[in-house]
């Protein structure tokens, strides 16, 4: 496992964060896996979004693109969880919305390519396990613990329901748990705001194994976070320089946005406030203009882009993205034709994924079908790993062979 560890991190293909050398056990609790029983288990990767709305390029960046990479490896049995309960936790009145979402997010999965036919697409809700298990785990979790969860009170914060908290959204950590373990995830692709959640799953995990493990055997699996693979990409400011892109407000660029959205969009960005004319010098480190070019310019997009918008009236073409930065920042470039460039590139990057949506969107039945089809195949093996939590707990009584052997049955008494 300890090389099969380090091959990975080698490939760059993922990029585990945790204590150094804190593998997680292979443990017979973990699903036999769709790659069949030789070669051992593959290493099984689960992540999931609420289904609140459509996704955008802030979920693109920070986790979609690194899950695209890492089920074309080939390595890993994947699992997308669409997480309705949890986006009930906090819109319980506004059960419509999750219920539209669904399909959207399905698509927007199989807008950036999400092969369904080598990954399952997962549906929480129609998952029993995921109702039982945080009923187990909510006991090795103290009250103090889920207060201190800072996605959590930075979620709070934001919507504004200090006073008005359902138990519901307060305890959704013990429920993510239950997602990622129920699975027997190894791995856990997620934004750096998801952190604490896959902290706050390590050590329920941890005490699960140590007061339930029989004989020293583990019987959950130890998650990890999978992080995109440069910091840039943690985490994308809205389109205003908001540091959080966020439907709420009102700063994204979805993955389904048309050409015409997109321009728009890009030409109202927040730039440098301080440069306002063009022989201005311009500060590129904090601008969103630049910010989203360093994250989706390749060099052959740049020059893509420079080719389709022409060299800046009155100057040479840029060769690279380096040299139109250092050109802004000394000044001489305009916010308007650094606009011009960024929607050159991103028309490129979404068009190919908007437009697989839309062969998607004309055919919902078949989406439907996925997800039907993820969801059956997550239930069986989700059951495996609650049946393995049932038994460490003992909460097995008809199935247990030393339980059951333990009372003779005699004829019925008489009456
Ligand atoms: N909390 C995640 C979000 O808000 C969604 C989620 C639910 C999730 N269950 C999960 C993420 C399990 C990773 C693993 O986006």
């Amino acid at each position: 496992m300890q090389n099969e560890r380090s091959r990975q991190n080698e490939n760059e293909t993922v990029k585990p964060i945790g204590p150094a050398g804190s593998t997680g056990p292979a443990g017979p609790a973990g699903p036999a896996g769709t790659s069949g029983s030789t070669g051992g288990r593959k290493k099984v990767v689960l992540t999931g979004d609420r289904p609140t709305g459509a996704l955008h390029v802030g979920h693109y960046v920070g986790s979609l693109k690194k899950r695209k990479n890492m089920l074309d490896s080939g390595e890993y049995d994947m699992f997308f969880l669409i997480a309705d309960i949890q986006a009930l936790t906090d819109n319980a009145e506004n059960p419509e919305r999750i219920r539209e979402n669904i399909l959207e997010v399905a698509l927007d999965y199989l807008a950036v390519g999400l092969d369904p036919d080598r990954c399952a697409f997962v549906v929480q809700s129609q998952i029993p396990a995921l109702f039982e298990l945080p009923m187990y785990y909510s006991n090795l979790v103290t009250m103090a613990r889920l207060e201190r969860n800072p996605t959590v009170k930075a979620e709070i914060r934001q919507k504004n329901i200090d006073k008005s908290l359902p138990v519901g959204f307060a305890t959704y950590p013990i429920s993510q748990a239950a997602d990622i373990t129920a699975f027997g995830a190894d791995y856990v692709p997620v934004g750096v705001d998801q952190l604490p959640m896959i902290e706050q799953t390590r050590e329920i995990v941890s005490s699960f194994n140590r007061i339930y493990g029989r004989g020293g055997r583990d019987v959950l699996v130890l998650p990890e976070a999978v992080l995109p693979d440069s910091e840039s990409q943690y985490r994308l400011v809205g389109t205003d320089g908001n540091a959080k892109m966020s439907k709420s407000l009102g700063n994204c660029i979805y993955l389904k946005d048309g050409p015409d959205a997109i321009r728009a969009k890009v030409m109202d960005m927040f730039t440098d406030p301080a440069h306002l004319r063009i022989d201005d010098p311009g500060d590129v480190e904090s601008n969103p203009v630049f910010i989203y070019l360093d994250v989706f310019c390749t060099d052959e997009l740049f020059a893509k882009a420079v080719a389709q918008v022409g060299p800046q009236r009155g100057a040479a073409p840029h060769a690279s993205l380096g040299e139109l930065k250092a050109h802004y920042r000394r000044g001489g470039v305009g916010d308007v034709y650094a606009k011009k460039l960024l929607n050159a590139v991103l028309q490129d990057v979404l068009a190919p994924i908007r437009e697989r949506r839309q062969r998607y969107e004309a055919n919902k039945g078949l989406v439907m079908e996925y997800l039907k089809n993820g969801t059956e195949h997550a239930r069986a093996c989700t059951n495996r790993v609650l049946d393995s939590v049932r038994r460490a707990i003992g909460v097995n009584y008809f199935t247990d062979e030393f339980f059951a052997q333990s009372y003779v049955r005699q004829d019925s008494p008489e009456r």
